[in-house]
């Protein structure tokens, strides 16, 4: 028998061969899976990205601030597969859970996320099943946003996927309240009773957002107005 140093290393080589082997033909399904949701927002954020682009050449003005995208992450796939007591395979996984990909659109006024929802909607490749409009129908902890669940198909080598993607449109001052409030929903150490009196705070706060969202869009009309007169004047 050799009992040599060397052939224990060979030994534990062949056993992490072999044990890499395996994780390896588990996790390659699952990276291929995640990366069809890595395509949808790819190609729905390009969807975006040109509205934005022949909006501001036809009205000089961007109706998108800002767009994030994020992929869920494996842990909370699995939080929600448990809450939701779904069975953890990659085919339910694909009909229950719509929120893999999620791409959220960060617009200056409340007009501009309706524009683009509805753009966004007439596009023929694009199917809606779902939509969710908390800024007509606020939370009752004040949160605002429009939700969409989009089906996009994604173009492979040799197949056309239909991926669902999760689209939340909002406001500047909606996102900046809704990063807080989910931060307070976050700090599970927090003493009970003060994390009630800043949820009852926050609320307030979403009030007072919703009235600058108005008066914001009311002030920017009238700028535009006013040019739109100042231009007629100009020509008169
Ligand atoms: P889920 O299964 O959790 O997706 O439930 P749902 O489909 O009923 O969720 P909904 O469409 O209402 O919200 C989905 C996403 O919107 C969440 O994952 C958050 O990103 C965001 N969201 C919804 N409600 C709130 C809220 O009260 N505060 C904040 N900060 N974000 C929210
Ligand atoms: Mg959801």
């Amino acid at each position: 028998m050799d009992f040599s140093l060397d052939y224990f290393k060979k030994q534990v080589e062949r056993l992490e061969d072999n044990f890499l082997g395996k994780f390896h033909k588990r996790i390659e399904p699952i990276q291929k899976f995640m990366s069809y949701y890595k395509c949808a927002l790819m190609e729905i954020e390009t969807k975006f990205k040109v509205l934005d682009e022949e909006f501001s050449f036809l009205h000089e003005r961007n109706p998108i601030d800002n767009i994030k995208t994020r992929i869920k992450d494996f842990e909370s796939i699995r939080k929600k597969l448990r809450r939701k007591k779904i069975s953890p395979s990659i085919n339910s996984i694909e009909q229950n859970i719509h929120d893999i990909a999620g791409i959220r659109i960060i617009c200056p006024f409340i007009d501009d996320i309706y524009m683009l929802a509805d753009c966004l909607a007439a596009q023929d490749d694009i199917k809606v099943l779902e939509r969710k409009d908390y800024i007509a129908n606020p939370k009752e902890n004040g949160y605002r946003s429009l939700h969409l669940i989009v089906e996009i198909p994604i173009f492979l080598h040799n197949e056309k996927r239909l991926v669902k993607v999760e689209v939340q449109l909002r406001t500047i001052a909606m996102e900046f309240w809704a990063n807080l409030e989910h931060r307070l929903h976050y700090k599970k150490e927090m003493d009970e009773k003060i994390s009630k009196e800043l949820s009852v705070e926050l609320t307030d706060c979403a009030e007072v957002i919703a009235n600058l969202d108005i008066k914001m869009k009311n002030i920017h009309d009238r700028i535009e107005n006013k040019s739109t007169q100042n231009v007629q004047m100009k020509k008169n």
